[in-house]
């Protein structure tokens, strides 16, 4: 068969929802129209860290004006877990709370305020248990939720040793919250015959039906879980849609009414787990130029009360340590921190951006150590393409581009020059302070888990020509509808207007895995082009078995159908090919070739290609108060052949800035007793529109996918978010600044501006010590 159309793929087509988005009509959970009779759920949560429960006095909240039911862990028919890997997830606490925010029970009213006022007020007695509330000392305590874990290569702690120069030291990044915009939502309706039909903001409906199953002893057959769109995912949908699904679905089933829960911003920020916060501890043996002989780390994750997703994220932080460089020697160890706050789940990047980061502190460390530019020593540590390329854990990379896309983002974005010119004004200007920074970045694609890698499609063609996609993937605002529809109009040859995508329902495809792990578009638009090519191929027999000619010779394009001389309009021949009974919908499945993983030596090939980019960040920072802003930012990724430039660009754009908020303005503060105080906007401050710098400019690296995905194309969703790395590193060259770029200021992210200003402060005393006269006020 001819080549498809380039009508549709590859084209920056308008995400098919953008219409709706921007004038408030798309459905989201909360939109679809309540059906009479719908109860109202909110959650009663732990007010200690960690502690029994001695007793539980409901009366009140039974009392409360339009109760009408209070449930606890004792109503649930089945098994009391929510947890995706391990069952340490109570979707409500039984005799046992682990931290401050854990639901206990659940209130379900006539209104959404009616719950929430009637969920204060319970009276509980807790006896209380000691609380760790630091992944440093549930380190110190061997206090962990799945064993550590070891990847080893030579003997680093040896070369270490005998290196020519070493650094030793600690690093601590924090966590994030993953602030959707629409919250977690679940709306769960009793159907004929003890069925359910549950409407739930997720990013894996089959894991909400696979848990409500458990919870409730049901099949999956009388579950039904459809998902539109979500406002937002970013992981922290992947797991953690769960627990609120089930109270929704437990409510349904003991009250056989339909049941909604939504989380207020408060409450959701309160209950819900975030990125893993990561404390460092490493070792690293180099030569004069810079060049690393071995490195051995200590990744410890905070990864909250339960296992959750902590221990595949672990592993995504093991095996991105080595970001772009290679190591030949290493001993990376990952522990993940049982600790008594939320349990900390998936966030766009998966522990890869934990990982990354702290190679690069230690390459940025190595530079001032040796007095070097960054970016030689950066480049000195680069995988080779011919050598120098096997991974730590046992890949070897083959579609190395990090040279020609670091040389070409140098050129464009004037690194040389600009670097002497921010020093240059650094000379002179005794209060603000420039800094500049490139950083690289290498990202793995594929689960981690080799079974998640795959998915299904069914696509509809009707007899008007109009196209209808259902496939796996959820869409929570990334493009993954429009994209799939690209690629289903491309192979049909129609335009994008003929094709229109429908819900995630998992009865239409089945054993859906999570939209996650960036490969919505490699695994469901691969499964959604095998279902439309079994249709064309269909429509190919049938025009030759009328027209005569070679089914390979027919091309599908603009509308169109032609063989020979003749052209049929695509619309014209589907309904002939009906009339002559032949099928015209079909089912469409991929799974990601060529993986393995063995998890005990942590070697393998876990990953199917590598997505590349690199970005600049030029900052200015006020080094007597802390404050700094962004001036100017180029970006350099390599998405392979787009399918949607314009997407793209927007998914780029997008992980820069919400990395960029991790990495600076995001905190998250618990107090003494555990308890999150930074749990509303308030207080937690997510980067705004105004934090966009005003020079701003993002560009596709021109490249195409080694491997065979879907046009050659590559991930997007989680690359992109490493790339804010040259913000941070910009605001510590800043600071270096202040002692003549040969101190490491120790600046832990984020880089706010209390850090920045303890950051200043060490920089000039160890300035000092080293005989020095800094710079900057004291
Ligand atoms: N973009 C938007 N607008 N909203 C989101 O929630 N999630 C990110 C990324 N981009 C997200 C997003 C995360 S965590 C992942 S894994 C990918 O999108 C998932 O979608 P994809 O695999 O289709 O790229
Ligand atoms: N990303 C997201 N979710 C996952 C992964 C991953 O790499 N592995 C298992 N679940
Ligand atoms: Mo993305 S963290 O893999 O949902």
């Amino acid at each position: 068969m001819s080549p498809q159309s380039p009508s549709a793929a590859g084209l920056s087509t308008p995400h098919e929802s953008a219409h709706l988005h921007v004038s408030g009509e798309a459905t989201y959970i909360d939109d679809i129209p309540e059906v009479a009779g719908t109860v109202h759920a909110a959650l009663g949560t732990s007010e200690r860290a960690h502690a029994r429960i001695l007793s539980m006095d409901l009366q009140a909240v039974r009392d409360s004006a339009g109760v009408i039911a209070v449930l606890t862990a004792a109503d649930i028919p089945g098994e009391n877990d929510c947890g995706p890997i391990i069952h340490d997830d109570p979707v409500l606490a039984d005799g046992l709370v682990q931290f401050i925010g854990q639901p206990v029970f659940a209130v379900f009213a006539e209104t959404y305020e009616q719950a929430r006022r009637a969920a204060r007020k319970a009276t509980i007695d807790y006896e209380e248990l000691p609380a760790i509330l630091t992944a440093e000392e549930a380190h110190r305590q061997q206090s962990y939720v799945v064993p550590p874990m070891r990847l080893a290569r030579g003997n680093a702690q040896a070369t270490i040793t005998d290196a020519p120069h070493s650094l030793r030291g600690k690093m601590d990044v924090g966590g994030q919250e993953h602030f959707y915009l629409e919250g977690q939502i679940s709306y769960v309706l009793p159907t004929e015959d003890n069925g359910f039909r549950v409407h739930c903001s997720t990013q894996h409906p089959t894991e909400m039906q696979t848990l409500l199953c458990k919870l409730l002893k049901l099949r999956s057959h009388q579950v039904v879980v459809e998902m539109r769109r979500m406002g937002g995912g970013f992981g922290g949908k992947e797991s953690q849609s769960a627990l609120f699904c089930c109270v929704a679905a437990l409510g349904a089933s003991k009250l056989k009414r339909p049941v909604k829960l939504r989380l207020d911003r408060d409450d959701d920020m309160m209950i819900s787990g975030k990125r893993h916060g990561f404390h460092y501890d490493y070792a690293v043996g180099y030569d004069d130029n810079g060049r690393i002989l071995a490195a051995s780390i200590e990744l410890i994750s905070q990864a909250g009360f339960s296992a959750d997703l902590s221990q595949p994220v672990a592993t995504r932080a093991v095996c991105h340590f080595d970001n772009a460089y290679y190591l030949d020697e290493v001993d990376i160890q990952a522990f993940c921190g049982k600790t008594n706050t939320q349990s900390n789940t998936a966030f766009r990047g998966f522990g890869g951006p934990q990982g990354a980061i702290a190679i690069e502190y230690i390459i940025d460390n190595i530079a001032r150590d040796l007095g070097k530019e960054p970016l030689d020593v950066r480049k000195a540590n680069f995988y080779g393409t011919q050598d120098r390329n096997t991974t730590p854990y046992g890949q070897v990379v083959v579609d190395n581009v990090i040279h020609e896309l670091v040389d070409e983002l140098e050129t464009s974005s004037e690194y040389a020059s600009r670097r002497k010119a921010c020093q240059a004004f650094n000379t002179t200007s005794p209060v603000l302070k420039k800094g500049l920074a490139l950083t690289p970045l290498k990202f793995g694609i594929s689960f981690n888990v080799v079974h998640f890698n795959q998915a299904g499609a069914l696509v509809h063609v009707y007899t008007d020509g109009s196209v209808l996609v259902n496939h796996g993937g959820t869409e929570m605002g990334q493009g993954l509808n429009t994209k799939v529809a690209q690629v289903v109009a491309g192979e049909l040859g129609i335009s994008i207007s003929n094709v229109r995508s429908t819900a995630v329902d998992t009865s239409k495809v089945a054993n859906t895995s999570a939209t996650a792990a960036s490969t919505g578009t490699d695994l469901n638009g691969k499964a959604a082009e095998d279902a439309a090519r079994k249709i064309r191929t269909r429509l190919a027999d049938f025009i030759v078995s009328v027209h005569g000619g070679q089914s390979d010779e027919v091309v599908f394009a603009n509308d169109c159908v032609r063989i020979n001389d003749t052209e049929i309009p695509f619309t014209q021949l589907v309904l002939e090919a009906y009339l002559n009974r032949v099928q015209l919908w079909s089912d469409g499945f991929y799974a990601t070739p060529d993986l393995h993983w063995d998890k005990d030596t942590m070697t393998g090939r876990p990953f199917y290609y590598f997505a590349y980019g690199a970005s600049v960040s030029e900052v200015l920072v006020d080094t007597l108060t802390g404050e700094w802003k962004l001036l100017r930012a180029d970006l350099l990724h390599d998405v392979g052949n787009p399918i949607n430039p314009a997407i793209d660009i927007g998914q780029i754009e997008g992980a820069f800035i919400q990395g960029m908020g991790w990495l600076t303005s995001e905190e998250l503060r618990w107090n003494d007793k555990g308890k999150l105080t930074t749990h509303a906007p308030s207080t937690y401050k997510i980067p705004a529109s105004n934090d966009c710098p005003d020079h701003f400019t993002t560009r596709l690296f021109d490249n195409k996918n080694v491997e065979k995905t879907v046009l050659r194309s590559k991930a997007v969703g989680e690359p992109p978010l490493l790339l804010p790395f040259s913000v941070f590193f910009a605001i510590r060259d800043a600071i270096a600044s202040l002692a003549d770029y040969r101190v490491n200021p120790p600046l832990n992210a984020p880089a706010t501006p209390e850090a920045i200003l303890d950051a200043i402060e060490a920089t000039q005393v160890q300035a000092r010590e080293n005989g020095m006269s800094p710079t900057g006020s004291a």
